[in-house]
Parts: C-alpha cells; sequence; structure tokens
C-alpha cells in the first residue's frame, strides 16, 4: 500500500506540479496507536500531532481544489450499527478528500437483519482487502473487540455510551481555534451526561490537555463516578455558565433513556436549556457549542444555536479536517 508524504502532496498543490509517490519518512511523527478505540487510548503527544495535521488538511479543504491522493491504495469501510448523520458524512467526505476508496454500510440495510455477527460481517468486508474501518455501535466496547478480532486498522465513531473520540478531537480543535488554546479554558458540559459518550471523551481529551471541566445537568443524568474523573458537578445552570469560557450543550440521549429521568421535556427545558436571555444576562460572553443533533428549544433555543456566541457549524467544518488527520496519520502506521 503507497501512502503520499502529505507534506510533500501539499507543497506540490503549492507548486500545482505533478504529485510525488513517496513513502511517509521513517522520521516523521506517528500517532502511539494503530486504532482510534477512545481519547483514553492516546496521548497528549498524539492529540497534538492530530492538530498540527488537520491545522494543514483544514488549509487544503478551503482551496478551489480540495483534495489530495494522499491514500489513493487505501481502502476504508465506514460500517454503522447506530443512526448517523454528521459523523458518517464527515468521515465519508474525509476519505473522499484524501483519496481513498470508500465503502459505506448501515446496517439497517445489510444481512445484519438476517442474524449475522459483527465479527462475520467485520470479516465478509475486510475479504473484500479493506485496510481501515470505521464503525459505530451501540455497544460500548465493540470497537475494542473488532480491533482485538480483526487484521485493519479500527477507528471507533461512537460505542454505545462508551466513547466518541473524533468528536471529542474536533470539539477541543474547535475551542483552540476559538480560544488559542485549551489548556486552562474552563469548559462546562451541559445536559444527560449518564448516557453521553461525546461527554466521557470530551472530559478525557479536555484534561489531558489542561483544562478544567465541570458537569451541570439534573442528579439523575450525571453518573455517580463523575467526580473520580477530576470532573466537578453544579446542578445550577446559571452558576457554571458563569464559571465557564464554554458551554458544550448536549441533548437529552431519549433512545437510551429506559425510565423517566425527569418529570418533563418543559420542566428539563427551564431548568437546563440555554436561552439568548440567560445568556445576555451574564457578566461575560462564552462560546456555545453543540456535537448534535440539535433539539431546538429543549437544550438550546433556535437564537443561541444561531447565534455570534455559536461555534456549531465550525465544529461540523472541523469535524472534516480532524477525520482527515486521524485517517491519514492511521493509514500512515499500516504496514504492507
Ligand atoms: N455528533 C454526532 O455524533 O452526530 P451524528 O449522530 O449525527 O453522527
Amino acid at each position: 500500500m503507497q501512502i503520499f508524504g502529505f507534506l510533500d502532496v501539499r507543497n506540490n498543490y503549492i507548486r500545482n506540479q505533478n504529485i510525488r509517490t513517496i513513502r511517509i519518512s521513517k522520521t516523521m511523527k506517528e500517532l502511539s496507536v494503530n486504532h482510534l478505540i477512545g481519547i483514553k487510548y492516546i496521548t497528549k503527544q498524539d492529540i497534538d500531532l492530530i492538530f498540527e495535521t488537520a491545522d494543514h488538511f483544514k488549509e487544503v479543504i478551503n482551496r478551489p481544489i480540495k483534495k489530495v491522493p494522499s491514500l489513493r491504495d487505501v481502502t476504508i469501510a465506514n460500517i454503522f450499527f447506530e443512526n448517523s448523520t454528521r459523523t458518517k458524512l464527515s468521515f465519508e467526505l474525509a476519505q473522499k478528500r484524501l483519496s481513498a476508496d470508500v465503502m459505506s454500510f448501515s446496517a439497517a440495510q445489510s444481512s445484519v437483519k438476517k442474524g449475522e455477527t459483527l465479527i462475520d460481517t467485520v470479516n465478509n468486508i475486510l475479504a473484500m482487502k479493506v485496510d481501515m474501518v470505521v464503525m459505530r455501535h451501540s455497544s460500548p466496547g465493540a470497537a475494542h473487540f473488532l480491533s482485538q478480532n480483526i487484521g485493519a486498522s479500527v477507528v471507533n465513531a461512537g460505542d454505545g455510551a462508551h466513547e466518541h473520540p473524533t468528536q471529542a478531537l474536533l470539539d477541543s480543535f474547535t475551542i483552540r481555534e476559538k480560544l488559542g488554546d485549551v489548556g486552562g479554558k474552563k469548559i462546562v458540559i451541559v445536559g444527560d451526561i449518564l448516557h453521553s459518550r461525546v461527554a466521557l471523551s470530551n472530559i478525557f481529551a479536555l484534561q489531558m490537555q489542561g483544562a478544567e471541566v465541570k458537569v451541570c445537568g439534573p442528579k439523575t443524568l450525571i453518573p455517580k463516578y463523575i467526580e473520580s474523573l477530576g470532573v466537578t458537578v453544579e446542578h445550577n445552570l446559571r452558576k457554571a455558565l458563569e464559571w465557564a469560557d464554554v458551554a458544550n450543550m448536549l441533548r437529552v440521549q431519549n433512545e437510551r433513556l429506559d425510565v423517566s429521568y425527569f418529570p418533563t421535556t418543559r420542566e428539563y427545558t427551564q431548568q437546563y436549556g440555554v436561552t439568548k436571555e440567560l445568556l445576555d444576562s451574564l457578566n461575560k460572553e462564552i462560546v456555545i457549542m453543540h456535537p448534535g443533533p440539535i433539539n431546538r428549544g429543549v437544550e438550546i433555543t433556535s437564537d443561541v444555536a444561531d447565534s455570534q456566541q455559536s461555534v456549531i457549524l465550525e465544529q461540523v467544518e472541523n469535524g472534516v479536517a480532524v477525520r482527515m488527520a486521524v485517517i491519514y496519520l492511521l493509514a500512515s502506521k499500516i504496514k504492507n
């Protein structure tokens, strides 16, 4: 398999000349892992390398010619056992921008419905000579299990309420872009922390970079172990926002609620929904984030989601560059 050196590709683009097909130099920095299963398995150096690489790719995707031939000999399968809009499209676009061959698979239209196991499904895909698998699954640990059982690089695109590493990376990348640095910043994650893979991956990523993290939500949606992760808890939204530089608003994951965790959606919104009035009444301007999908009028009002303070669409844009970086760096580790 041939991986093109990114900087050579980039320089060649600048010169608008033929692309040289060279292997990545042995001295090039590389990730400490062969798979991206979760933020807790990577290092601060890995995050720095991903961001440095994503900076270059962000520049590339804002050019008139947005595609580089870096992964021309790489085949990637996106297998989604759970619904997705942003993550699936963002991975597909990232792969296409890198010129990889892309196969996308949704469980709803597959033989999984006929009783095929995860390993059989993936082995059949791998028999088609796939180098990398990007997987979303409802079971925590599914991506780790896959990485132990197949001979391809695995990227976790969300496993149940466990981790969503590329979401946390793009969130931190967006904070870094907006505020200059993640280190020393105060981030509050608001909402359904109990069922959220985004919250857990964000906590690991933000702390690794030296940010302070607080979570805010009803007692029933904050896991009891959360303080053992070095996170503080605040149940009063106004106090949490007054403390924060950034608020990352999470939706209530209704699809994972087995019982009622709060009396009514209206009551939840009154206590934990961010409104323009609430933001305007704070003594400072904070950055508003949301991983999507947004429930407008529940955890965030439309005027906040669409305001100057919101970086929600920047998060989506940065997702492509960050996922290009992750895929590119992992692909460069795949042995021939
Ligand atoms: N942020 C996120 O994971 O969105 P999707 O569920 O649409 O992929």
